[in-house]
């Protein structure tokens, strides 16, 4: 019955919400990603749905998404329900604070930009090229995945030193989707961020003793920020948690341009 463009399907919580979705045989779900014939594969392998459509397209080239909304649009009739902004980059500089990273500013500012890059800007170009399809489009919902880390709150009660491209990028994010709330709005669409918990992706993709020991002291910042965190959820459990909010929330219920958990409370873990 509804329509989705999801970014970063190739794993973790991207592929569970084409799993999720696609159940439903009515839905039509558009999965972006940088290598389709990977992705088709799997989807084949795991899923295994005709609803499911595999779109190649890196969410930091204008250019791809324009295509990718051109190839959406011939499938639906020029239409679009809802767009999840899920494809995120966390690189590995997250294990540490700006002392260590400011032993190389020029890879500190590189890694700054390209966060920002694919957490932040790629979501805009996204959005504005497949607004005029939601504007078409029924539920009229636009998601961004988001996450704690963002929000200074838990940066202070823990002094959570890590994540600072990744929390900073996201935190652009957030005021990038006040920003698109603000023009759209009025016109019925709903545009919010979502943080969905800690979920195990495996994002980080730790390899040595050494990274396996600052993932330990980040994993303990989290516990000092949220002493009843006992671990990440499955991505099953996330996704499912998520859909339900996204369901739920609309323009005059209070959602609109917010970021929340998906458990709509704090703390975020
Ligand atoms: N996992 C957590 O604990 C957690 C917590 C809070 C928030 N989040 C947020 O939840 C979302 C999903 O997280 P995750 O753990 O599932 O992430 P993940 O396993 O690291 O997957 C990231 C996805 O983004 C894609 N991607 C990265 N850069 C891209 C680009 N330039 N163009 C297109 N796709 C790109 C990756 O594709 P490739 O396969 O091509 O690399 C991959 O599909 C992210 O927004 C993340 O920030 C996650």
């Amino acid at each position: 019955m509804s329509s989705y463009v999801i970014t970063g399907v190739s794993r973790g919580v991207g592929f569970e919400f084409l799993r999720q979705l696609s159940e439903n045989p009515a839905n039509t779900v558009f999965g972006l990603v940088r290598n389709k014939a990977a992705v088709e594969s799997k989807v084949a392998a795991e899923i295994g749905r005709k609803n499911i459509h595999i779109i190649e397209a890196d969410t930091t080239d204008p250019q791809a998404l324009k295509k990718a909304a051109e190839y959406v649009s011939k499938q639906t009739n020029g239409t679009l329900d809802y767009i999840i902004a899920n494809a995120a980059l966390q690189a590995k500089t997250a294990l540490v604070g700006f002392d260590t990273l400011s032993k190389d500013p020029k890879a500190l500012e590189e890694d700054l930009i390209e966060h920002f890059r694919v957490n932040a800007i790629g979501p805009i170009h996204l959005f504005n090229t497949f607004m005029p399809l939601i504007l078409k489009g029924r539920a009229k919902k636009v998601i961004a995945i988001s996450t704690g880390a963002s929000d200074p709150e838990m940066t202070l009660k823990a002094d959570m030193f890590q994540a600072t491209a990744y929390s900073m990028s996201k935190a652009a994010l957030n005021i990038a989707v006040a920003k698109f709330s603000a023009l759209y709005r009025q016109k019925g669409v709903l545009v919010m961020a979502i943080c969905p918990g800690a979920v195990d992706t495996g994002s980080l993709q730790i390899e040595s003793e050494e990274e396996g020991k600052l993932a330990m002291a980040m994993f303990a910042k989290f516990k000092e920020y949220s002493p009843t965190f006992e671990g990440p959820s499955k991505p099953e459990d996330s996704v499912k948690s998520i859909l339900g909010l996204v369901n739920k929330a609309t323009v005059d219920g209070g959602y609109a341009g917010v970021f929340i958990s998906h458990t709509e409370k704090k703390p975020y873990l």
